[in-house]
């Protein structure tokens, strides 16, 4: 949530600051795209250079094509998702203070912001906006003026704000400084040769370089073209730990689709593949990335809870039907935010599995810390390297699904199953539940779902036109059941957020507890049906269900596995997917889901990698 970049470097005409900093926000505009700015220091410049727009960074773009800027040697931007204020010119970052000599940019909500502002106001200070943002800008401008550092200022600053944080700072007359201060909201530093970077993420200096910096909880950063200066709230010197990121800059470019969206479907059999690879040690059992937690700990869990939220919450609720198959082991699975407020019950021989896509969801993140607080251990499963949960977890097991970049989540869903998977296998080797040469069995059906997600996207061309055909369609159904239930709430959320039609994912077998009476003639339903080769009865009762459905006029949709020879029958219309194992089946079924959303938005003309109101990355609970 928000996007934030900032620079110091020397004015080449590779890496001119603002330059830098707008192709930064141009990858970062997942975040947020309700508004963009920047801000600009120099020795020439007695005072900031800042423009900044309402709308997309396009908006932006055009402004400053109309009203140059002066060109500079530090530079921050930042691309905005409103929480206080609307999305307005006004509201939009950075927010000046000291006559303009001082901008901030910030990512976060300040909970004590009223009370703030209402003192500086006391005190004389004009305010422009109703950002929370401006507290700090004003806050920080003051704290300046005891003691001429921006390094002091912006540390006593963050020791008195409440809520999250991660502010960035430049001064006119410090035009080779940008200092940052990051609380329980994200913020990396990118290493250059005479020239270093800040962002939200890597994505925004990938362009320019690999090596990154990881800051903790609580910590100012300092950077100028030559060094970076870390310390904690308490003023103390603090170490970094470097990393190299193991993606580059083509990784998060569309590469020739008409979408990130339409991309990332296509890249699912790689992110798949990648999220196995490497995964057992030269005894050919299963390794986590990052233990931290001593096995024998591990041996004597006895409940599962998964925390999460939206598309990685039905990750997770796929997984559980496989880890309680494999394991043993009851699992529940929790929107994060619930879990957080519920008072769950949690033990040391609890173990939480946190997934998130970002590492940053902060309803996450706080379930996280919530369930250490109660003595649980935590292992996450993530994507993106160098972010808080993987940080604070006790154990990490990275999904390798490359950056994603369209605010929907595809790729990371389908790696997210395949880790959790791997975590499941992992478990009934270290507790005994399974023989090696059953695990390595199973470990062989999901290396041959790369193959069969390909296979199955090669058939997409009748879910397109049909989702083309359906674009005035202005309510869908999904059911399913067993693990097609998890795919049909996927389904659902897939379409809601991409081309804003009411669509619900059901439980099949509730059908006939309610849900049904929502069938009228036309009404369009997807069902994901069982494999007639699995277990017994579900095949035949979905079956049943669509008989139900149709015989009050639903239009019928049935995702089914090759050779089901019943289904055709019932079904208006079959997306074929190959034959795979029960378990494995998600892989595949969610696949003409995805599709069906992207192509119906697209007919639509809706923005397929940036739909209206949401943000990629939800750093705010
Ligand atoms: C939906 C979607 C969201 C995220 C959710 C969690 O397409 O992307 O529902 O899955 O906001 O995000 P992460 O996985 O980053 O914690």
């Amino acid at each position: 949530m928000c996007g934030i970049v900032g620079y110091v470097g020397p004015q080449k005409p590779s890496t001119k600051p603002l330059d830098v900093v707008l192709e930064g926000l141009g990858r970062l505009e997942y975040r947020g795209y309700d508004s963009a700015g920047v801000a600009l220091a120099a020795p020439e410049l007695d005072s900031i250079a800042q423009a900044k727009k309402s709308g997309k960074l396009v908006n932006l773009k055009e402004e400053l094509a109309a009203r140059p800027l002066a060109q500079a040697t530090a530079a921050i931007g930042h691309t905005r998702w409103a929480t206080h204020g609307g999305p307005s010119d006004v509201n939009a970052h950075p927010h000046l203070a000291l006559d303009g000599k001082l901008a901030v940019i910030h990512n976060g909500i300040i909970e004590n912001f009223f009370h703030i502002r209402r003192e500086l106001e006391e005190q004389g200070v004009t305010f422009t906006s109703e950002t929370d943002t401006e507290a700090a800008a004003h806050l920080l401008g003051i704290e300046y003026q005891k003691s001429g550092d921006l390094t002091e200022a912006m540390r006593n600053v963050a020791r008195q704000l409440h809520g999250t944080f991660t502010l960035l700072a430049v001064h006119a007359d410090h035009p080779d400084t940008v200092v940052g201060a990051r609380h329980d909201s994200p913020l990396v530093v990118g290493i250059g040769d005479g020239e270093n970077f800040l962002g939200s993420d890597v994505a925004a200096f990938i362009a320019h370089t690999r090596e990154a910096l990881e800051l903790g909880q609580d910590e100012i950063v300092t950077i100028t073209p030559d060094a970076v200066h870390v310390i904690n709230f308490d003023g103390e010197t603090v170490e970094p730990k470097h990393y190299t990121v193991d993606w580059d800059a083509a990784a998060a470019e569309k590469g020739g689709y008409w979408s990130f969206m339409a991309k990332e479907i296509d890249d699912q059999p790689q992110a798949v593949a990648d999220t196995l690879l490497g995964r057992t040690n030269e005894k050919g059992d299963l390794v986590l990335d990052d233990l931290r937690i001593d096995e024998s700990v591990l041996r004597t869990i006895d409940k599962i809870i998964v925390i999460a939220c939206g598309t990685a919450a039905y990750a997770g609720h796929v997984a559980k039907y496989a880890i309680e198959h494999w394991c043993r082991i009851p699992v529940e699975v929790e929107l994060a935010h619930e879990f957080r407020y519920r008072d769950p019950i949690v033990t040391p021989r609890t173990l939480v599995v946190a997934i998130s896509q970002s590492g940053e969801t902060m309803d996450t993140l706080m379930a996280v810390r919530h369930a250490q607080e109660q003595g649980a251990k935590v292992i996450s499963i993530v994507n993106t390297h160098g972010s808080t949960i993987p940080r604070e977890s006790d154990a990490v097991l990275y999904t390798h699904a490359g950056p994603e970049v369209a605010v929907a989540s595809t790729k990371a869903f389908v790696s997210q199953i395949a880790a959790a998977y791997l975590l499941g296998l992992y478990f009934a080797q270290l507790r005994g539940n399974k023989f090696r040469d059953e695990i390595q069995a199973i470990l062989a059906e999901l290396r041959d779902m790369p193959a069969k997600i390909t296979e199955t996207l090669n058939r997409s061309g009748r879910v397109k036109e049909i989702a083309r055909w359906m674009a005035d369609t202005s309510s869908v159904l999904f059911l399913g059941r067993h693990v097609g239930y998890p795919i049909a709430l996927e389904g659902a959320l897939k379409l809601k957020e991409l081309a804003y039609i009411h669509a619900e994912g059901f439980a099949a077998g509730e059908l006939k507890h309610g849900p049904i009476a929502l069938i009228e003639p036309g009404q369009p339903v997807f069902v994901i049906v069982p494999s007639p080769r699995g277990r017994d009865s579900l095949h035949s009762k979905v079956i049943s269900n669509i008989q139900e459905i149709r015989a009050r006029g639903a239009r019928t949709l049935a995702i089914a596995e090759d050779g089901d020879t019943q289904v055709e029958a019932f079904a208006d219309e079959v997306f074929w997917v190959p034959q795979c194992p029960t378990l494995m089946s998600p892989l595949l079924t969610i696949i003409p889901l995805q599709i069906f959303a992207a192509e119906l938005a697209h007919a639509k003309g809706l923005d397929v990698d940036q739909p209206r109101n949401l943000a990629k990355s939800v750093t705010v609970e």
